[in-house]
């Protein structure tokens, strides 16, 4: 996705002046209806709950923002599908019906919604594609550089390895669900800096990113090549490394080898303290979930060249082409970078990390 938004950032000059034109129209087609006050309902639909950045970060941090935007007056009616992209369907139905003004879709299945996507679009309800690009005419698009994100991955895995690394070196592969487009992404990304580098003795996509299923795959990898072939694993988040190490240490495997996520959950940034996780990916929430909010409310209320400013990358989607995009970079939280980011950036105190249980390691590292 990121080479499509280079080559799109050189027509740069040429966006903008449709963008003026949209801007003397009466609106483009999806926002028909008179622009809003601050009264308004945005939707919400997340995809799962076992990752904690949903509950924890995405929802609260959207919400404040909404209501910051709009004098308190806003308001965000939330769902979460728990991995079930039926029952997301069904909830989107709902807010359609519900005439929410906008809907921000973080989507279980990106290809399956794409007939709500569109009923939304008859409806006159713009939606917004929330972290993963859900199919369908969405009006724009925010998330991470997923790209990135398994670069950084990979990158690191191989700077763990570090001389061990060959073509005769063996990895997992531990990637995420395949109904999820980001997953690919990662996979993409990842492989670009392996490929050629290590040899990838396993691979595995793993049913709604569960970590249970992860721990299984694992367990198959190791019965597969043996436990002490195995010298890393790439695990597309911090959830699967979790059901990862269970699998290797159920194997009796003491030492573990370099283990990769992404999120930075908290129990994931313990076990990087710890040296049982090599790194996870850090990725800015507030700067995902602000945009986000900032590219509802404007979109609602027809603040044009607002709008137009949070979404100057354009992506496409298997269904749409330059889809108005806004990509937030990430960074590698290992060891030597927990301060300058997850603390750094207020996610959480070096109280909540550094618990009794990872006092002598937190200090080690200069956490106190
Ligand atoms: C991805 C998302 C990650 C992680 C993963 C598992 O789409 O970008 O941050 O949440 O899903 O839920």
């Amino acid at each position: 996705m990121r080479r499509i938004v280079l080559s799109v950032a050189a027509s740069a000059a040429t966006l903008s002046l449709a963008g003026c034109g949209v801007l003397n129209a009466t609106g483009d087609s999806t926002s028909a209806s008179p622009a809003k006050g601050d009264d308004i309902t945005v939707g919400l639909l997340l995809p799962e709950t076992t990752n904690t950045r949903y509950d924890k970060f995405d929802y609260p941090i959207i919400k404040s923002k909404v209501a910051d935007l709009t004098g308190k007056q806003g308001k965000v009616a939330y769902a979460n599908a728990n991995a079930d992209s039926a029952k997301q369907a069904g909830q989107m139905q709902k807010m359609i019906d519900d005439k929410v003004d906008v809907i921000l879709l973080d989507a279980v299945d990106s290809h399956a919604i794409a007939g709500e996507v569109q009923k939304a679009k008859d409806a006159g309800i713009p939606v917004i594609a929330y972290d993963r690009l859900a199919e369908g005419p969405i009006t724009a698009y925010v998330s991470f550089d997923n790209e990135l994100v398994g670069e950084v991955q990979g990158r690191s895995l191989l700077d763990a390895l570090g001389s061990n690394a060959g073509t005769a070196t063996k990895i997992v592969m531990m990637n995420g669900s395949p109904t999820d487009p980001n997953a690919k992404q990662f996979k993409q990304g990842a492989l670009s800096e392996l490929n050629g580098k290590v040899t990838i003795a396993a691979s595995y996509d793993t049913t709604d990113w569960k970590p249970e299923n992860a721990q299984a795959n694992m367990a198959r990898a190791i019965s597969q090549l043996g436990a002490g072939n195995i010298a890393g694993v790439y695990s597309a988040n911090d959830g699967m490394a979790g059901g990862v190490i269970k699998a290797l240490k159920a194997a009796g495997v003491t030492s573990l080898p370099p283990i990769t996520g992404q999120d930075a959950e908290l129990d994931a940034v313990q076990r990087v303290v710890a040296g049982e996780q090599y790194m996870s990916v850090y990725k800015s929430y507030p700067d995902e979930a602000e945009a986000a909010a900032q590219m509802a409310v404007s979109k609602v209320q027809g603040k044009d060249i607002q709008f137009d400013a949070l979404t100057e990358d354009k992506v496409d989607s298997p269904t749409t082409k330059d889809i108005p995009s806004k990509l937030v970079q990430v960074s590698a939280l290992t060891r030597k970078t927990i301060k300058d980011t997850v603390i750094a950036d207020g996610i959480y105190t070096v109280g909540e990390i550094c618990t009794p249980k990872f006092k002598a390691e937190c200090n080690a590292i200069g956490l106190k």
